[in-house]
């Protein structure tokens, strides 16, 4: 069977975070399921380098368009192999096979009459590089950017995706699996339930150049989705490359839901206009959070993918992300679920289990997998044993195809729970003092090494490093190179015999002085940017100082916020009066504050905390105690002065 699986192409404006390897990490995850079923796999993900946001990113980093989107794309390259990610094609929107499908797709839309010239208003939301309708707007703003979007009256090219409206909300109905999971694809079809509008698909070049210029009106490039959706098809070779239609037939997309419009119903219409199915499924999932608020370079709030490796290491990580999201919800990222996770479910239930049981084998069959007795002297827990194992193979195939990885997980650590009572039970080292249990002790331990070759197996797509590692030392390194998940069904795999060797510890413990290495303050990153030409590192100029609208603020109003042992709610006057949300209340209690001047950056980014908008940062500063905890100290002004007044 062929399997063909794509992330979205990611925008070349930002550096890979934790929300990028998510996506990728489950594509990866699930190309490595699909091989273990047997199945001939591609995998492709890339990079869109067209666009408004594009071009101004590179302009603002003072590089051409070009040299800028082949430093960004290289660092999403260069992240993949850090996280154990393999694609097959890893595709960019700027190379020249992909300009020339994506001219020759718009040439044959617009020839066979779904393409037209027209005026249009809308409210255009560049994050999102689309108009927004006036329904998706939270308080007048893009709820995933949080600016309002601009309203713009432009000629235009259109593509008729309205008259494929009735056709896309039957295929949807009378198929499924074809969005899932099912909240996005009623969402979906709620949307569909208004008059679908006609899609723009182009820009002036007055005001964009750096995009595809269409083949039949050179004062127009397309629009950054006509270009970006259409890689999908460039990348497996569409139109008559050998493996277009083989790939094609079987496609699968996985996104989160900031992009599920595009995808959900752009580009089912678009391939209706190109006369090609539709593809198979659409995996959509939520977004990794920080306090609350989408991790976003422009929110401030990401985490690195590389310094997670660098503390945690690749396999905890890759487990961690499949391990906590439940695929199409959101969830929250923090240090201490990351740490308590390793801890937990990977040093002590695995590591502990795989190091104990190796041990025992070393030490009670000579280092070999030994011969276990006839079926008919099988007890209850070993026959529990089986069939658990048999239960979770099932429930992992399941779980693996639906994109439940966190319930594939649940099974396989459910095992791992049955494996360690059943050497708490059967007690190897008291076996091992009668020799009239030698029999019985030899079933034990060839039990383990056969429950845990099957759990290293299951364990190959999610956590290839360490799966591979348990496989050597279970002597089956070799066989794990061509293994199949039918491998996992059989009882009796590892022959008697199998030469045991060690594995040293999987996952070595990590302390919670740790937490800090964890990546998620926009100081950091800014402290970590290229000084500009002429300038030390860390030192800025005095232009860069004065973009920072530093103001004395008084706060009239202080309150605790519900669920968090460390925010507080403010209302300063500033001296128009606006809410910050700032992390003090540790060291403050609201009481304490009111009535209090203090300093704040009034032009930061407003953001949203538990729910709640914050715009601007209280200053304070920072002790790192040595015992590892900190003091926070409010700043504030020597003597009376006006709220309001500028720091310079
Ligand atoms: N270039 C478009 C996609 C075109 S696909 C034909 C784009 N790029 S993006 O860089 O903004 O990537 C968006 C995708 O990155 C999301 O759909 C998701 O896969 C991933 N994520 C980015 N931030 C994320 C989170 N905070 N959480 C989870 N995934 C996130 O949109």
């Amino acid at each position: 069977m062929p399997t063909y699986v794509t992330t979205p192409i990611y925008y070349v404006n930002a550096m890979p975070h934790l929300g990028h390897a998510y996506t990728t990490i489950v594509t990866d995850t699930y190309s490595r399921f699909r091989r273990l079923c047997g199945d001939d796999v591609r995998f492709q993900t890339g990079t869109d380098e067209h666009g408004e946001k594009i071009a101004e990113a590179a302009a603002k980093a003072g590089e051409t368009p070009r040299a800028y989107v082949d430093r960004i794309s290289a660092t999403f390259r260069e992240t993949w192999p850090l996280l154990s990610i393999q694609p097959d094609t890893i595709i960019r929107t700027t190379d020249a096979d992909h300009i020339k499908t994506v001219q020759d797709i718009l040439q044959q839309v617009y020839d066979r009459g779904d393409i037209y010239f027209s005026e249009y208003s809308g409210l255009y939301c560049k994050g999102c590089e689309r108009f927004l309708t006036e329904k998706e707007l939270v308080e007048g703003k893009c709820p995933d950017h949080l600016v309002e979007p601009k309203a713009i009256t432009e000629q235009n090219y259109f593509f008729r995706m309205s008259q494929y409206q009735e056709w896309l909300i039957d295929h949807i109905k009378s198929n499924p699996d074809f969005i899932t999971p099912e909240r996005y694809r009623n969402e979906v079809l709620s949307f569909l339930s208004e008059p679908l509008e006609d899609l723009c698909i182009s820009r002036p070049t007055s005001r964009l150049t750096w995009g595809i210029p269409l083949p039949f009106d050179d004062k127009f490039v397309t629009y950054v989705w006509f270009d970006a959706l259409i890689n999908y098809l460039t990348g497996i070779g569409y139109p008559d490359g050998p493996d277009f239609a083989h790939y094609w037939a079987v496609a699968e997309h996985v996104i989160a839901k900031d992009i599920l419009k595009p995808h959900a119903i752009y580009w089912p219409t678009m391939l209706r206009a190109m006369e090609l199915e539709p593809y198979r499924r659409l995996h959509v999932h939520g977004y990794w959070n920080v306090d609350a608020t989408k991790m976003s370079k422009s929110l401030g709030n990401v985490v690195r993918p590389r310094e997670l490796v660098e503390t945690y290491g690749v396999d905890t990580v890759r487990y961690f992300v499949l391990r906590e999201m439940s695929f199409g919800l959101d969830s929250s990222f923090s240090g201490d679920a990351i740490l308590a996770r390793h801890n937990a479910d990977l040093a002590n239930d695995l590591g502990n289990l795989f190091s104990r049981s190796l041990t025992m084998i070393d030490k009670y069959a000579a280092g070999q997998v030994p011969e276990r007795e006839s079926v008919s002297t099988f007890t209850p827990d070993d026959r529990e044993l089986m069939s658990a194992v048999s239960a979770m193979v099932a429930q992992y195939r399941e779980h693996m195809d639906g994109f439940v990885f966190h319930k594939a997980l649940q099974a396989i650590w459910e095992v791992i729970g049955l494996l360690n009572r059943y050497i708490v039970t059967n007690a190897p080292w008291e076996l091992a003092k009668h020799p009239r249990q030698a029999d019985r002790l030899r079933t034990v331990l060839s039990f383990l090494a056969e429950a845990l070759w099957k759990i290293a197996l299951v364990l190959g797509p999610i956590m290839p490093d360490t799966a591979g590692k348990m496989a050597a030392a279970l002597g089956m390194g070799e066989q794990f190179a061509t293994a199949v998940i039918d491998d996992a069904v059989e009882w009796g795999e590892i022959p008697a015999g199998t030469v045991i060797g060690t594995s040293g510890q999987l996952f070595p413990r990590v302390e919670k002085k740790a937490e800090a290495a964890v990546p998620v303050a926009a100081a950091k990153q800014a402290a970590k940017k290229e000084p500009e030409p002429g300038l030390g590192e860390g030192l800025i100029s005095f232009d860069q100082f004065k973009t920072v609208d530093l103001r004395v603020a008084e706060i009239v109003a202080a309150e605790k916020v519900a669920k968090s042992d460390r925010l507080l709610k403010l209302t300063v006057k500033a001296p128009e009066a606006r809410t910050i949300v700032a992390g003090i209340a540790q060291h403050y209690s609201p009481e304490a504050l009111i009535g209090q001047k203090v300093l704040i950056v009034a032009n930061l980014k407003p953001a949203k905390l538990m729910g709640i908008p914050s715009q601007g940062m209280v200053l304070a500063a920072k002790e790192q105690r040595p015992d590892g905890t900190e003091k926070l100290v409010l700043t504030t002004v020597a003597g009376p002065v006006a709220v309001g007044s500028r720091v310079a």
